[in-house]
């Protein structure tokens, strides 16, 4: 199985922390609580397969989800369709909007909701990405390297390698990679350009394979590309700079004692939720308890993709 795509072509995304999630929301009462007569409305605003949300409905949740990706909040839609629990029309349990985490606020207007119980996060892409087609997998070398969540926007992967000077691909490398390797890459993707246009996901791997020092590609328990890739995907879809403004939108949503859950995959995001939430705890505003969670040797074991998941939350006052 490779990104949580098995051999037979099926494909499982398996929920990071789902557990952990649950119990977050439902120790501050938000989940399970019978005595409240309106359920409580959580927002997921990266829905992705729907797995959290699932359960959150099951608890007792109204789920607002939003993704940026047309064929997610497709595949979320089937998924959670599909729920036992739901019981009549499923717009009573949950509603999905295709659109970036940053409209948070637009989204839940054009719904006419004010504030909200929860907010979750769970960055980065989902296993169905790999599938796509649109340059996220390096197992696939014809690829467009086009890395884009939402076709609206302008600029692919390819874009990026093809056009940004010297410094600025070795900045953006330099958010996932060691300050040598990035300088190398950028370096490589300047030598090809010069001779030939990136287009596909085999370019990049070919530029990738030809700066990576064999011992280097020892040591490392990961794909040499996958540092690589993560950084580009990043700049495409400006992740870390949306997540910054989303975090800012969606406390302003959050009633009081809501709760934000943000659980990210690389030290660059999680960096972006820390400051984040200790601004908000200096100020007065927020409460965090304890550090952050991470998943357990059996959730790894069995779902690699959360072996670098940390999860982070942060009450309303
Ligand atoms: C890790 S997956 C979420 C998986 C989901 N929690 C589940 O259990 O199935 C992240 C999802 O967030 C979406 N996403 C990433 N950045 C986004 C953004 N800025 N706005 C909205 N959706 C985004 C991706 O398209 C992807 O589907």
């Amino acid at each position: 199985m490779n990104n949580g795509v098995r051999e037979d072509g099926n494909i499982i995304h398996k929920p990071v922390l789902l557990e952990e999630v649950c119990q977050v929301f439902g120790s501050f009462a938000l989940l399970n609580n019978q005595a409240q007569k309106i359920k409580p409305i959580i927002v997921d605003a990266t829905i992705g397969a729907g797995g959290h949300s699932g359960e959150l409905i099951k608890r007792g949740a109204y789920v607002v989800g939003m993704d940026a990706d047309r064929e997610m909040v497709k595949i979320a839609r089937e998924n959670l369709k599909k729920l036992t629990c739901l019981t009549g029309n499923y717009n009573d349990f949950f509603t999905i909007i295709n659109d970036n985490f940053v409209n948070i606020e637009r989204a839940l207007k054009d719904l006419k909701i004010d504030m909200v119980d929860g907010i979750l996060f769970d960055l980065g892409i989902s296993s169905y990405h790999y599938t796509f087609d649109r340059g996220f997998s390096f197992q696939d070398p014809e690829s467009p390297l086009d890395m884009r969540l939402s076709g609206d926007q302008q600029v692919t992967g390819a874009d990026i390698l093809n056009a940004l000077p010297k410094k600025q691909l070795a900045d953006m490398f330099l958010k996932t990679m060691p300050y040598r390797r990035s300088i190398g890459l950028s370096k490589a993707v300047l030598e090809y350009r010069n001779v030939k246009k990136i287009e596909k996901v085999g370019d990049f791997l070919e530029i990738i394979e030809k700066v990576t020092p064999l011992t280097y590609r020892e040591r490392r328990k990961i794909s040499n590309s996958t540092l690589p890739f993560m950084a580009l995907r990043m700049a495409v879809n400006s992740e870390l700079e949306n997540l910054k403004i989303a975090i800012d939108r969606s406390w302003h949503l959050l009633k009081q004692n809501g709760v934000l859950v943000v659980i990210s995959f690389h030290s660059g995001e999680d960096a972006v939720v820390k400051e984040n939430f200790n601004n908000l705890t200096r100020s007065g505003e927020g409460l965090v308890s304890g550090k952050f969670v991470r998943p357990g040797e059996l959730e790894i074991r069995d779902n690699p993709r959360a072996r670098s998941a940390k999860l982070r939350f942060i009450q309303k006052k």
